[in-house]
């Protein structure tokens, strides 16, 4: 058995649940008038409702107890401190010093890290600057216009999701593309877009292994020099971004346009650093510090709040009552607001790839559930796609819906019927319909009988279903950088809990090996391995029809 489901607080959690499994909301909430002043909480501008929950005081109190006894404090420090708590990599995981706008000296391995956080970041906004006032120019001596990322997970989702987050901040002449698969018809469409003499490709890739990323860079460099006919013009339309300085030089690149990051920067958390850098050119060097700012900010929250009011951790804990004891395996992300179209996509790399995990830190494996299964859309498409599972499905999926509360289009009437829909969704989760609401309804509506009997149990709503409401005081570059790094400290606090390595990613390993192998022998260039039979008929029949 593992630490943690020996530990006091764990046993005591199951004896509380038998009965807390009965509880329905409606009735928390009419027992208790004071519920929604109680869970509610506020920090860097975000404010988090968590009265929607299947929670009482009591869940509370044994959930802060199971955190102490798993020793999240202890924990939260060793990070902070630059400890390596990626223990299966032997690397500190300091995100937060790419933040750390205090400047306050984090070591590792005995060094100060903040001079060289500094230095790339003063480099960073040098090159933005240049780029973005037209100082840097193309090989035709014209400004910049077309930004391209090429790069994966990582090194794609993050700086994806905030330039679309933020794109009223987006410098005029500037367009931002990304392209991340290594399927040709995203490169083919985003070249179709944009011109050689005025575009600068920023390749990010953490190892510049990716062969994703770096058959993207290699068909976008043969594109660019078969236009400008001279090779000495890569210089001025690549950047790298990178750790890994031989690999891009190795590649062509000369290292002096290359942005360094170092290896305790997890891929999916380095959208602080210079993976950062088309964030940076799109939005400008003051909306990019402005986001560390609001990160640093809930980083701040997370590390001296006290546990109980604390919204990473408490977001975290609610997240383990229903993922460990009511075995419920899926979150959903439902964000209010067009321009985070792309946060469910980022937050399911964040979560699931750090907490995706069934090997405790000493080795042993878990007895017990971790990551949720993560998936959502924009709030309001959902509520005419898949909400109607989540309202009358068999599965219950607890739903963060995310808005913010200041209108920041300028078109008038919408904000309102946008808000309107969250609140009434989150009512509506919490408190369901029952058969003689149903029936009283029905009734007004002129039927009777047994044609209206039929029709009760089809519109009939259990209701209880969690929700978190988050709401941003207005979607700024600050006040995403919290909610960021709020997603961030809720999944450390969780995989803290469970006792895994949430910072490393040996899962995807083994596709990607098999995939060298598949691929020579798609190409003809090696004899056929030895693979099950699946797999050579599905190798074979690719060959044949394909001539090779
Ligand atoms: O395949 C998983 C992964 O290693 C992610 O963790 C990472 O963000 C992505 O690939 C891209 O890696 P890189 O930045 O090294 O190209």
């Amino acid at each position: 058995m593992s630490k943690l489901t020996q530990l006091p607080a764990w046993r005591t959690l199951w004896n509380h649940f038998s009965r807390a499994r009965d509880w329905h909301m409606r009735e928390l909430f009419a027992a208790d008038p004071e519920r929604a002043e109680r869970y509610w909480l506020q920090a860097e501008g975000l404010t988090l409702d968590y009265s929607k929950n299947r929670i009482s005081d009591q869940t509370l109190t044994l959930l802060l107890q199971l955190a102490e006894e798993a020793g999240l404090p202890e924990q939260i420090e060793a990070m902070f401190h630059g400890d390596k708590i990626n223990v299966t990599e032997s690397r500190a995981v300091l995100h937060v010093a790419l933040r750390n706008r205090a400047d306050t000296p984090i070591l590792v391995d005995g060094e100060d890290v903040m001079p060289k956080v500094n230095r790339v970041l003063e480099r960073m906004g040098r090159f933005a600057h240049a780029v973005r006032s037209g100082e840097w120019l193309g090989y035709t001596r014209q400004p910049i216009t077309d930004i391209v990322n090429i790069g994966i997970g990582g090194s794609d989702l993050g700086p994806l999701m905030v330039c679309q987050a933020l794109r009223p901040y987006a410098h005029p002449r500037m367009n931002m593309h990304f392209v991340s698969n290594v399927d040709s018809s995203q490169l083919k469409e985003t070249l179709k877009r944009v011109h050689p003499e005025t575009t600068l490709f920023v390749i990010e890739s953490k190892t510049f292994t990716t062969q994703e990323t770096l058959t993207n860079a290699l068909t976008a460099r043969e594109w660019f020099v078969a236009r400008a006919r001279d090779e000495k013009a890569v210089a001025k339309h690549f950047v790298a971004v990178s750790t890994n300085k031989q690999a891009v030089a190795e590649f062509g690149i000369d290292p002096a346009n290359m942005f360094e990051f170092w290896d305790w920067v997890g891929g999916r958390f380095s959208l602080w650093s210079a993976i950062g850098l088309p964030i940076m050119l799109y939005l400008g060097e003051e909306s990019f510090l402005d986001l560390l700012e609001g990160a640093h900010g809930m980083d701040q929250h997370f590390r001296n709040a006290p546990l109980a009011a604390n919204m990473p951790v408490i977001l975290a804990l609610i997240g383990i009552w229903y993922i460990n004891f009511y075995g419920g395996g899926s979150h959903v992300i439902a964000p209010y607001d067009q321009y985070l179209h792309r946060l469910p996509a980022f937050i399911q790399q964040l979560d699931m790839e750090s907490n995706g995990k069934q090997t405790l830190r000493d080795g042993q494996p878990v007895d017990f559930e971790t990551a949720p299964i993560i998936w959502g859309e924009t709030g309001i498409n959902g509520q005419h796609a898949f909400f109607q599972l989540l309202h009358q499905g068999t599965h219950t999926s607890p739903i963060d819906l995310i808005a913010s509360l200041e209108n920041c289009s300028s078109l008038p009437g919408h904000h309102e019927i946008l808000l309107a829909n969250l609140f009434a969704q989150a009512e509506a989760f919490m408190r369901g319909k029952t058969a003689d609401e149903v029936r009283a309804e029905l009734t007004a509506q002129g039927l009777e009988g047994e044609a209206l009997e039929k029709l009760v149990p089809h519109k009939v709503f259990g209701g209880n279903r969690p929700t978190n409401t988050l709401l941003m005081s207005r979607l700024d570059p600050r006040h995403l950088g919290a909610l960021i790094a709020l997603y961030e400290h809720k999944i450390f606090v969780q995989g803290a809990i469970w006792g895994i390595n949430s910072f490393d990613q040996w899962g995807v390993e083994l596709g990607k090996q098999l995939a060298k192998t598949i691929h020579a022998e798609l190409a003809g260039k090696r004899g056929p391995a030895q693979h099950d039979s699946s797999t050579a008929k599905l190798i074979a029949f690719y060959r044949q029809v394909n001539g090779a």
